[in-house]
C-alpha cells in the first residue's frame, strides 16, 4: 500500500521542525463528516448549517443596537501568563527528575487547519521546554496503521500525552482509534471513558478537553460569572459544542445547545447572558442574535482563502465582531481568543499528565 508514516520529534529544541514541513503540501481537505452504521443513518444527520451572508449585508444594523464598548478578551497574553508558569513547572521538573513532559501527536492527511494546529502545538511545546513528537500517516493509511500509533505512545514511558489530531479521513473508524488511546495520556480528553465522567455529577475525568476548558477559562480570568447564568452554545461537536454544554453545567449555568436543526436559533440565542459558538460557520452570528451585555466567546475558525498572508488564507470565526461588539459586554476576537488558551490547556494537561505519571507534585 506504499504507507509511510513520518516521525519527528523536537527533542527540546535540537531540532525543531519547520513550518515549512507543514506548509509544502497544502491540498485537499477531508470531509470531516463521520461514518454511521446504517442503521442508525437516518436518525443521525450530520449537522449542515446554512451559511450566512457576510456581515456586510445589512448596512442599517447598527441603529437598533446600544453601541457600548465591550471588553475584548486578549486570549495571547493570558495565553502567554499560563505558559509561562508551566515553563517554570518543567525546569522544576527537569531539575529535581532529569525528566520533561512529553506529548505525541498522530497526524493523518493534510488538512490545511489541521497542519496549522499541528504546528501551533509544536512550537508551544518547545517553548515551555515540553518533549514533542509528531507522527505524520498518509490520508490513504488503515486504521491499524493508527492504532499502531497509538500503541506505540502509550508504552513510550517518555510520552506522557497522546493525540490524535482530528477530524479523520472519512475512511477511518474514529471511535476504534480514540478507543485504543491509554486512559491516562488522553490528554484531549476524547476517550469515552473521559467524555462519559465529564458528563455524570459527581464523577471527574482525567482530563477536560481543551477547548471547553480553554472557555471556561477565559471566562474566569475576565470575572464572568457562570454559575446561574443562562448560556447557549452553538454547536454539538464532539470536540467542542457537546463537551463545552457539559463543562457550563459543571459551572452550575443553565444552558441550552443549538445546532443546525434548531428552529429559531437566533431567538434562543438572543436570550443568553454567555454564547459560546462553535459550529464553524462564518457570520453565523450576528448583533441581532446577542442580548445587550451578554458575553461572547467565539470558538470558530474556518479558513478562507487569502492572497495577502503568509499562508494564502486566514482563520475566521463564526461571530461578525464589528456588529456583536456593539451589543455585547466582552467578546473574544478571532485571532488571537481562544485558540492561543486551547493550545495552552492542551500544555496544561500534558504537564498534569506527567506529573501524576512521574509522581511530581
Ligand atoms: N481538531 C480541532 N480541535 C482539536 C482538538 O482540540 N484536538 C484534536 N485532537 N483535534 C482537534
Amino acid at each position: 500500500m506504499g504507507l509511510v508514516a513520518v516521525t519527528w520529534m523536537n527533542c527540546l529544541g535540537r531540532c525543531l521542525p519547520q513550518k515549512t514541513r507543514f506548509l509544502h503540501t497544502l491540498k485537499g481537505r477531508q470531509s470531516d463528516q463521520i461514518l454511521m452504521s446504517p442503521s442508525l443513518a437516518s436518525l443521525d444527520l450530520p449537522d449542515t448549517w446554512t451559511p450566512n451572508s457576510s456581515c456586510q449585508s445589512i448596512p442599517d444594523i447598527r441603529k437598533s443596537f446600544n453601541e457600548q464598548t465591550p471588553t475584548v478578551i486578549d486570549g495571547k497574553l493570558m495565553a502567554t501568563e499560563i505558559r509561562s508558569k508551566i515553563a517554570d513547572q518543567v525546569r522544576q521538573m527537569k531539575k529535581c527528575l532529569g525528566k520533561v513532559p512529553g506529548l505525541a501527536v498522530i497526524l493523518v492527511g493534510q488538512r490545511r487547519d489541521s497542519l496549522t494546529y499541528v504546528h501551533n502545538k509544536i512550537i508551544a511545546c518547545e517553548e515551555v521546554g515540553m518533549k514533542s513528537v509528531v507522527t505524520e500517516l498518509p490520508t490513504d493509511c488503515a486504521d491499524a496503521d493508527v492504532q499502531n500509533a497509538v500503541m506505540r505512545f502509550n508504552k513510550d514511558p517518555s510520552i506522557h500525552g497522546i493525540l490524535v489530531q482530528l477530524p479523520l479521513p472519512q475512511h477511518l473508524d474514529e471511535e476504534k482509534i480514540l478507543d485504543a488511546l491509554c486512559l491516562e495520556k488522553d490528554v484531549d480528553g476524547f476517550h469515552p471513558l473521559n467524555m462519559g465522567n465529564l458528563s455524570l455529577r459527581g464523577r471527574e475525568p482525567l482530563f477536560i478537553p481543551c477547548t471547553p476548558k480553554a472557555c471556561i477559562e477565559l471566562l474566569i480570568r475576565s470575572g464572568v460569572k457562570i454559575m446561574g447564568k443562562k448560556a447557549v452554545v452553538i454547536g454539538r461537536s464532539n470536540i467542542v459544542g457537546l463537551p463545552t454544554s457539559l463543562l457550563l453545567q459543571r459551572h452550575h449555568a443553565t444552558v441550552t445547545i443549538v445546532h443546525a436543526f434548531t428552529e429559531n436559533p437566533e431567538q434562543i440565542t438572543s436570550e443568553a447572558e454567555i454564547v459560546v459558538s462553535a459550529a464553524g460557520v462564518p457570520s453565523l452570528v450576528r448583533g441581532n442574535w446577542i442580548k445587550s451585555g451578554a458575553t461572547v466567546i467565539d470558538v470558530g475558525t474556518s479558513p478562507v482563502e487569502d492572497p495577502s498572508s503568509e499562508d494564502g488564507y486566514r482563520l475566521v470565526g463564526d461571530v461578525c465582531f464589528e456588529e456583536v461588539k456593539k451589543v455585547a459586554s466582552v467578546i473574544t476576537p478571532v485571532p488571537g481568543g481562544v485558540g492561543p488558551m486551547t493550545v495552552t490547556m492542551l500544555l496544561v494537561n500534558t504537564l498534569d499528565s506527567a506529573k501524576r505519571m512521574l509522581n511530581f507534585t
